[in-house]
């Protein structure tokens, strides 16, 4: 049975901190898209600086991507996407819904007269299955023909493999290597939901892997080693991921083998991340679309070959709605319940709230310098308003992890004190440390 009280306390929390809107809100809001504010902007920013630094900037074998969403057409067609990238759906012909035809509210068959309608529970009025496309279309030029249909990039992986030959080229990389690459893809999902778990717009964080034919079994293993460790080194409650290994009916059409990275959310064990081994589908694909020569030329072994692809592919909301729903938990202190985002330092959107104790004796001003002096190594907050108790609670909510205090004692002995998050303990410091003191704490931490 799915936690729903947890998601809607969570989606409630994200609005009122200021993570996740609703698109267009004031508008009725739009289906499935979301718009990260102040925190949630931050938060997906260091996952996404942790995933490049680990996958680029770590690696000597990776290097960076940063291609169009707008692609040739014929993209989308050698990919397989045009053809396949399909989902069976039914139509209501009495309230005019659409649904996915394996939407568990369906009861009986679609097209039989004894299927009801989820929504308006007509009986016989759900259609046959329908094959329906997942790319949104636009067009390109000013003249809405056909011949200008181009779509919005349902994955970012395309745009790697079409230029593996200028990478591998441009950076003098040999075999095996990899293109790392973080963007929007869109998908005209049909059942979103869970809030950003399956949405319309979303950013993937992908990385390609080309290897020599016949040792891409091994790299893929390494990279699931590799791709797990990622996600528990993000502070993630390790009895909270597992693998779940594709059977031949689940596998994609690219892939000849995959492991999809769950974690365990309220509405149950779900992708995070999905690592694939694509063999030569891509290329060779690309190669008999394009006219155009993809192969190798290995000189050590006097070789030419078409490599095959290790995939790995993350979704940087999904990853920011796992940390988010890990983080969150409540406890009760001193009769109060406490919200606490309990997020790894590095992943915390803010490092260290500032307050003065009260708004006089000078303390406003020592604050304001202290404040002034660290945010320019970290993102940090500065909050005077309403008692100190309730400034801690506010940044517990925002997984602050720590917060330094000035009160009575800092204009005449230069200390502060700065309070843990999570064990909520107090330590006194001279203010001179304390921009020293966070740095160790979060390189502690890291
Ligand atoms: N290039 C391979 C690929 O795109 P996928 O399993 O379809 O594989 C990879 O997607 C990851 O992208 C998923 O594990 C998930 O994290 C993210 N993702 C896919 N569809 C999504 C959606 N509608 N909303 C949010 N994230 C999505």
């Amino acid at each position: 049975m799915a936690d729903t009280t947890l998601m809607d306390k969570l989606v409630s929390l994200c609005k009122r901190r200021g993570f996740v809107f609703q698109s267009s809100e004031i508008y009725g809001g739009l289906g499935s898209v979301w718009d990260y504010g102040p925190l949630g902007v931050e938060l997906k920013k260091n996952i996404k600086d942790r995933w490049w630094n680990a996958m680029v900037h770590a690696r000597d074998d990776i290097e960076g991507l940063d291609a169009a969403i707008l692609m040739h057409p014929r993209v989308w067609e050698a990919s397989g996407h045009v053809a396949g990238f399909t989902d069976p759906l039914v139509d209501c012909k009495q309230c005019k819904n659409r649904f996915r035809a394996d939407d568990p509210r369906i009861k009986g068959t679609p097209g039989q007269p004894d299927a009801q309608c989820p929504v308006c529970g007509t009986r016989g009025s759900l259609t046959e299955p329908r094959l329906f496309n997942l790319m949104f279309k636009t067009f390109m030029g000013p003249v809405e023909d056909s011949a200008a249909i181009v779509y919005l990039r349902p994955e970012t992986a395309q745009g790697i493999y079409v230029n593996y030959l200028n990478v591998l080229q441009s950076s003098r990389q040999r075999i095996p290597f990899g293109i790392a690459q973080i963007g929007k893809a869109f998908r005209n999902e049909i059942t979103p939901g869970n809030f950003i778990f399956r949405t319309r717009e979303f950013e993937q964080m992908e990385m390609q892997f080309f290897v020599q034919p016949g040792t891409d079994a091994e790299w893929f293993e390494r990279w699931r080693e590799w791709r797990m460790a990622w996600h528990q080194s993000l502070g993630l409650n390790p009895a909270k991921l597992q693998w779940h290994q594709h059977a031949g009916s689940e596998l994609a059409h690219y892939a000849k083998a995959a492991f999809d990275i769950q974690y365990e959310f309220p509405f149950g064990w779900q992708e995070i991340e999905g690592i694939h081994n694509r063999g030569d589908f891509d290329l060779s694909r690309h190669q008999e679309y394009s006219g155009k020569k993809l192969e190798y030329f290995d000189q050590a072994a006097n070789q030419r070959y078409l490599p095959y692809i290790v995939e790995t592919s993350a979704g940087a909301d999904r990853v920011a709605l796992t940390l988010l729903v890990d983080a969150y938990r409540e406890e009760t202190v001193e009769g109060e319940t406490r919200v606490v985002l309990g997020f790894h330092p590095s992943i915390a959107p803010i490092k260290a709230g500032v307050f003065p104790l009260v708004k006089k004796d000078g303390m406003p001003e020592l604050a304001t310098t202290l404040y002034h002096d660290l945010r320019k190594q970290f993102p940090v907050f500065y909050d005077d308003s309403g008692a100190i108790g309730r400034r801690y609670r506010r940044m517990d909510e925002a997984g602050t992890p720590f917060g330094v205090t000035v009160d009575g004692e800092t204009g005449s002995n230069q200390t502060v004190t700065v309070r843990d998050r999570d064990s909520m303990a107090q330590e006194r410091i001279a203010v001179s440390r304390v921009g020293e003191y966070l740095s160790d704490k979060m390189r502690l931490a890291a």
